[in-house]
C-alpha cells in the first residue's frame, strides 16, 4: 500500500508539470492561483487510492486522478459565481480577485485541461475512462441546475435533495473511485462496487458540507460561514428545519427565507438559532454517519483482502471527522 504522502506528492507533481507560466495573464493565473491555493485533493487521492487497491502501481491513474482535480477546480470558479462566494480556501475568490468573465474563461480553460489530462490514459482504458467522466461532467450541471433552480422553490423535499446532491457532488467522487479502480485494472464488477463506495461517500461528503458552512470555523474551512443561509439554499438543514419547524418556529423561518433585505448577519443569526431550537446539528450528523456506513459497507462488499482497502477505510474514517 502506498502512504497518502506519497500519493499527494505524486499529484502535486503532475499538477505542477501543467504548463501555466503563459499569456496572456488574465487566463493563466487565476488557474494557477486555484490550483496552487490547494485544497483537500480528496478526488485525486481517492483514485490512486482506488487503483492501489487493485495494483501495485498506480502510474496508471496519475494522469486521470488530476484530470478530476482540475475538473473539479474548474466547478469550483463557476461555482463561487453562482453561490455569490467572496472566499475559498481562506482566500478571495477568482471572481472577486479578478472579475466574472475572467472567472468563466479561466474555469473553460481548465475544463479543457482536464480533458487534455485524460487524454494522456493508456489508449487501452481511455474509451471506459471518457465514458464515465462525460457522463459525471454532465451530471454535475445537472446538478448545479437544480442547486440554483431549488433557491426559488419553497419546498423541496430529501429525496429531491439527496438527487440534486448525488449530481453536483457524489458522483464525482464516484468517478475518481471507478477510474481509480479501472486504471488498477478492475474489472466491471468491482469497479462498479467502487462508483458505489464513492458516491455513498460523496452524499456524506456534500451533507458535511452544507453542516460545515453553518457550523464550521471560518479559519479551517476557509469559506464565508453562513453562505447557503443567505442564498436560501435547500441543504439538508433547512430541508429539516422547514419538515421539523411548527407555530411561532415556523412563521419565523418562513419570514427569514421570504422577506428581502434582511441584514445578512441577522439572518444568519436567527436560522442558526431555529436550527440550534430544532437539534438539526444533530440530525446531519447522524445522516453524515448513515451514508458513510453505507459507503463503508459497499467497499466491504468488494471481493479483495481487507489489507488492500485498509487506505480507503482509512479515508472514509478522515472524512468523518474533517473540519474543512
Ligand atoms: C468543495 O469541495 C465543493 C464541494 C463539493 C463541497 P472540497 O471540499 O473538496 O474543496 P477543496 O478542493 O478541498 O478546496
Ligand atoms: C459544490 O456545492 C458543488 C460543486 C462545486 C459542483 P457547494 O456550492 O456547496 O460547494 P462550496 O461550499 O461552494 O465549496
Ligand atoms: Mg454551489
Ligand atoms: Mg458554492
Ligand atoms: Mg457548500
Amino acid at each position: 500500500m502506498i502512504a497518502t504522502a506519497n500519493l499527494l506528492e505524486m499529484i502535486e507533481a503532475e499538477l505542477s508539470a501543467l504548463s501555466l507560466e503563459k499569456e496572456p495573464l488574465q487566463l493563466y493565473e487565476p488557474i494557477r492561483y486555484i490550483l496552487v491555493a490547494g485544497g483537500k485533493r480528496i478526488r485525486p487521492v481517492l483514485t490512486l487510492m482506488a487503483c492501489n487497491v487493485f495494483n501495485e502501481e498506480v502510474s496508471a491513474a496519475v494522469k486521470p486522478a488530476c484530470a478530476l482535480e482540475v475538473f473539479h477546480n474548474f466547478t469550483l470558479l463557476h461555482d463561487d459565481i453562482m453561490d455569490n462566494a467572496p472566499i475559498r480556501r481562506n482566500k478571495p475568490t477568482v471572481h472577486t480577485r479578478w472579475n466574472n468573465n475572467v472567472a468563466i474563461l479561466s474555469g473553460d480553460a481548465m475544463c479543457i485541461k482536464a480533458y487534455e489530462l485524460l487524454a494522456q490514459a493508456n489508449e487501452n482504458i481511455l474509451p471506459r475512462l471518457l465514458r464515465v467522466f462525460n457522463q459525471t461532467a454532465l451530471e454535475v450541471c445537472e446538478g448545479q441546475q437544480y442547486d440554483m433552480d431549488f433557491e426559488a422553490t419553497g419546498r423541496v423535499s430529501v429525496e429531491q435533495y439527496l438527487q440534486m446532491i448525488r449530481l453536483k457532488t457524489s458522483v464525482l467522487l464516484a468517478a475518481c473511485a471507478k477510474i481509480g479502480a479501472i486504471a488498477g485494472g478492475a474489472n466491471e464488477n468491482d469497479a462498479e462496487k467502487m462508483y458505489n463506495f464513492g458516491l455513498n461517500l460523496g452524499l456524506a461528503f456534500q451533507l458535511q458540507d452544507d453542516l460545515l458552512d453553518v457550523y464550521g470555523d471560518v479559519a479551517l474551512f476557509g469559506k464565508k460561514i453562513g453562505n447557503d443561509i443567505v442564498a436560501n439554499k435547500k441543504t439538508f438543514l433547512l430541508i429539516s428545519a422547514l419538515e421539523q419547524a411548527s407555530g411561532d418556529v415556523l412563521n419565523k423561518l418562513q419570514f427569514f427565507l421570504h422577506t428581502t433585505g434582511i441584514d445578512a448577519t441577522e439572518k444568519i443569526e436567527a436560522i442558526t438559532h431555529i436550527y440550534n431550537q430544532l437539534g438539526i446539528r444533530e440530525l446531519t450528523i447522524a445522516k453524515i454517519e448513515a451514508f458513510n456506513n453505507t459507503a463503508v459497507s459497499a467497499l466491504e462488499s468488494l471481493d479483495v483482502s481487507a489489507v488492500r482497502k485498509q487506505a480507503l477505510f482509512g479515508l472514509a474514517a478522515e472524512l468523518l471527522k474533517r473540519q474543512y
